[in-house]
C-alpha cells in the first residue's frame, strides 16, 4: 500500500499534486510520503502484536533510507535503528531514536566505531566474527564498559532472490560460520567486556517467499536450546530484515507481514526472549518515488529511447541488480503506448531506469514516475558524471518540506584541491 495516487489524472503524494512539488524543487527528485512510512512500520508492529509477540523492538534499518527525516517519521512511531557505521549512528542519534534502541550490525566495524557506540550506550552490537569479539571485548574493557552482544550466525540458507544481496550462505561473509557459533558464545563468555545475550541473523534482503524464513527461525531455535542447556542466558533474538515487497504496482504478491509474524510466533515465540527485527526496504520502498522529466525522446536503430533527467546516479537497483521499477507518467494519459528504454544521461550502457516498458510518447519536460524507489534510492546514489545529488522532499498530509537541498556545484567541488606543485 502507498499515498501515491492519481486524481483527476495527476498523480499525488498524500494531499499533494506531484507537478506543483517538480515545480518547486524542480526535477529529479525523490519524494517520501510519511504516510506509507507510517503505515508499514504500524502493520508490521500490529503484526507482531497480534501474533502474541509482546517483547518486541523494531529496529528500522537505517541504510535503507538514511534521510534524517525519515528516520524522525519512524522513531516518533517507537522504532529503534539498525546501523553499520559511525555515520548511520550520528543520523539516528540526531533524528531521535533513543541509544537504547540503537543496534550496530556490520561485519567491518572497527574500533573507532566501537568507541562511539559504546560512548553513547547503544543497546547491542551484532558481532559476526571471533576476532571481532576479542576487539569489542578490549575495546569495551579499556573504557570501563561492557557490551551486549548478540552473535550474527550465518544458517547456511538460500533465501533466494538476487545473489548480489543474498547474505544468509555458507558462501557469504556474514556472520559466524553455524558451526563455529556455540564455539563463539563459550569464546565470548570467556571475557570480560562483553556480554553475549542474543542471537541474531539475517538471510537476505527482497526475500518473497516465507519457507527460508520458516528454516532459518527454526535452526535458530535449535541453537537457542543447546545455548540455554550450556548455561548461556540468552534474552533476545535479532531476526534482521529481509522481507520482499511489491515493485510491479499490481501484479506483485509480496509475502504478508501476518504470516510472516505467525511464522515467528509458531518458531519462536515461546523463548521467552525479546524479538527484534530490522527491515529497510519493506518500510521505506513503497513511500518513496523518483521523480524524473523527459529530456528528450530518440529513435534508435533497433529501440525507442525516452532519455529522462534522472540516472544510474539517483536509482543504481535496475543496472545494479536488474531490478524492475513501475515507470508511469505524471499526468495519466489513453493515448497509445510504444516500448521504450527509460534511459538517463550518463554515459555508461547500464544507465537505464527500465528497459522496454509501455509507455506513450512523451514530450521534453513531460514528468515522469519511477515507483518502489524509497529504499536503496537515493542512498546508493553517486556523483558520477559530476551530477548533483537529486534533493528529497517528504509530504506528510498537505505538508511537505525538503529535507535535503539540492547541492550546488561549489558545494560538489569543495573537497577537491589542485595540489600547489601544479
Ligand atoms: N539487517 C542487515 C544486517 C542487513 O544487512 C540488511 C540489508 C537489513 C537488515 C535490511 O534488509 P531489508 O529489510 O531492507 O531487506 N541495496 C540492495 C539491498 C541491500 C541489503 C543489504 N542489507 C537493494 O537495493 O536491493
Amino acid at each position: 500500500m502507498d499515498e501515491f495516487t492519481y486524481r483527476d489524472g495527476a498523480l499525488n503524494a498524500e494531499h499533494m499534486p506531484i507537478a506543483e512539488l517538480a515545480e518547486a524543487v524542480g526535477t529529479p527528485f525523490y519524494c517520501y510520503s510519511a504516510a506509507t512510512l507510517r503505515h508499514h512500520y504500524n502493520v508490521l508492529d500490529n503484526a507482531l502484536s497480534d501474533a502474541g509477540l509482546a517483547e518486541r523492538l523494531i529496529c528500522y534499518s537505517v541504510k535503507a533510507n538514511s534521510n534524517l527525516a525519515v528516520i524522525a517519521t519512524l522513531a516518533q512511531l517507537g522504532a529503534g535503528a539498525d546501523i553499520v557505521s559511525e555515520g548511520e549512528l550520528r543520523r539516528a542519534l540526531e533524528a531521535g531514536v533513543p541509544a537504547e534502541k540503537i543496534v550496530f550490525s556490520g561485519v567491518g566495524k572497527t574500533a573507532n566505531e566501537m568507541r562511539a557506540a559504546l560512548a553513547v550506550g547503544i543497546l547491542q552490537f551484532n558481532v559476526e566474527s571471533l576476532s571481532e569479539i576479542d576487539l569489542l571485548a578490549e575495546t569495551a574493557s579499556e573504557m570501563g564498559k561492557t557490551a551486549q552482544i548478540a552473535l550474527r550466525v550465518n544458517p547456511d540458507i538460500d533465501a533466494g532472490g538476487h545473489e548480489k544481496i543474498s547474505t544468509g550462505k555458507a558462501e557469504n561473509k556474514f556472520g559466524i560460520a553455524w558451526e563455529d557459533a556455540e564455539r563463539g558464545f563459550a569464546h565470548a563468555r570467556a571475557l570480560d567486556g562483553v556480554s553475549a545475550i542474543g542471537i541474531d541473523i539475517h538471510i537476505g534482503s527482497q526475500i518473497t517467499e516465507l519457507a527460508p524464513f520458516r528454516r532459518a527461525f527454526e535452526k535458530i531455535a535449535g541453537l537457542l536450546a543447546n545455548l540455554r542447556a550450556d548455561g548461556h542466558d540468552i534474552q533476545r533474538l535479532d531476526l534482521g530484515g529481509g522481507l520482499g515487497v511489491p515493485y510491479g504496482r499490481d501484479n506483485d504478491t509480496p509475502p504478508d507481514p501476518a504470516a510472516y509474524a505467525q511464522i515467528i510466533a509458531d518458531t519462536l515465540g515461546d523463548s521467552g526472549c525479546t524479538i527484534m527485527l530490522e527491515p529497510g526496504r519493506l518500510i521505506a520502498a513503497n513511500a518513496g518515488i523518483l521523480v524524473t522529466s523527459v529530456i528528450r525522446t530518440k529513435q534508435g536503430q533497433a529501440k525507442n529511447f525516452m532519455i529522462v533527467d534522472a540516472a544510474m546516479t539517483e536509482l543504481m537497483r535496475p543496472t545494479l541488480y536488474d531490478a524492475h521499477h513501475h515507470i508511469a507518467p505524471i499526468a495519466e494519459s489513453d493515448a497509445a503506448t510504444k516500448q521504450w528504454d527509460v534511459v538517463g544521461p550518463v554515459c555508461e550502457t547500464g544507465d537505464y531506469l527500465g528497459l522496454d516498458r509501455a509507455l506513450p510518447v512523451l514530450e521534453s519536460g513531460a514528468l515522469v514516475a519511477i515507483f518502489a524507489a524509497g529504499a536503496y534510492g537515493a542512498v546508493l546514489g553517486s556523483a558520477y558524471n559530476t551530477r548533483l545529488a537529486a534533493p528529497e522532499v517528504l509530504v506528510d498530509g498537505d505538508k511537505w518540506a525538503i529535507v535535503r537541498a539540492r547541492p550546488d556545484y561549489q558545494a560538489l567541488l569543495a573537497g577537491e584541491q589542485i595540489p600547489d606543485w601544479l
